[in-house]
């Protein structure tokens, strides 16, 4: 049977996907700090309001109206998109995650999380869903261990509901250790930021994507006032000269 496949909704991107992401699946965007995870997401859910999809933004970091300026440069209309930060939604003190560095209020846990994406699944219905970021997650607990068990009840839940779901992941340069979200995820897409010649250029790779084929090399990826675009018949590196 072939799989339903939902378009990422950048420009040359689901070409190295085989086709785009598998529906109703949670799909990890990891990359450094403005390596354009949140506007890869942005892509996602306009690509679903073109295609009369409802998409929810859940925002554990960025404040609804500073996401909302930031993406205007682009042009877009968010209009129609729900966004939700933290803090709003809940509007108690007990879930305002933003706290510089000491995040851990201990009120604000994965399990109230997945209650309100499970309350705005039923009211809202989207067929899209972006978390950005489940960083802001792992520094909710202290010991690894508590992570892990919550990330894996997160991914669970994500994988039993009908929406295609972004999460996105800071990953560190120096740190090349695999993050336990991208074994939960079903797919892996990383953004990378790399030095040749003395420039930075923007690149994208798949990591993994179960039960599909993918482009296994690095294809160069920019950002301009138009958003992200992927390069799928690019190299990373120039051809040699001879
Ligand atoms: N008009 C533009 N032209 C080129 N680049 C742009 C433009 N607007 C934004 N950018 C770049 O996009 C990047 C920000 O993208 P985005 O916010 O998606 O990153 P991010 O990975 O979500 O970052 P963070 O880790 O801070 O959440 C910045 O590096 C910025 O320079
Ligand atoms: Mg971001």
């Amino acid at each position: 049977m072939e799989l339903e496949r939902v378009s990422t909704g950048v420009p040359g991107l689901d070409e190295i996907l085989s086709g785009g992401l598998i529906k109703g699946r949670p799909y990890l965007v990891a990359g450094g700090p403005g390596a354009g995870k949140t506007i890869l997401c942005m892509h996602f859910l306009l690509d679903g309001l073109k295609k009369n999809e409802k998409g929810l933004y859940i925002s554990l970091e960025e404040n609804a109206d500073h996401l909302r300026q930031d993406m205007a440069v682009f042009g877009w209309d968010l209009a129609r998109l729900r966004i939700m930060d933290t803090m709003q939604d809940l509007g108690s003190e007990k879930w305002v995650l933003k706290t510089d560095k000491a995040v851990s209020r201990p009120e604000f846990t994965v399990i109230n999380l997945v209650k309100v994406i499970e309350e705005k699944l039923k009211t809202y219905r989207p067929k899209r869903l972006v978390i950005d970021s489940i960083t802001s997650v792992r520094m909710l607990y202290d010991k690894e261990l508590n992570v892990r068990r919550e990330l894996l009840s997160l991914m669970n839940f994500l994988t039993k509901v009908e929406c295609t779901t972004l999460l996105t992941s800071e990953s560190y340069m120096h740190n090349s250790e695999v993050q336990m979200e991208e074994f939960l995820a079903s797919g892996v897409i990383k953004l990378h930021k790399i030095e040749s010649k003395g420039e930075r250029i923007s690149a994208i790779s798949v990591e993994k994507f179960r039960g599909s084929g993918f482009d296994r090399a690095t294809r160069p990826m920019k950002i301009t006032g138009e958003g992200m675009t992927v390069f799928p018949g690019e190299s990373i590196f120039e051809p040699a000269q001879f």
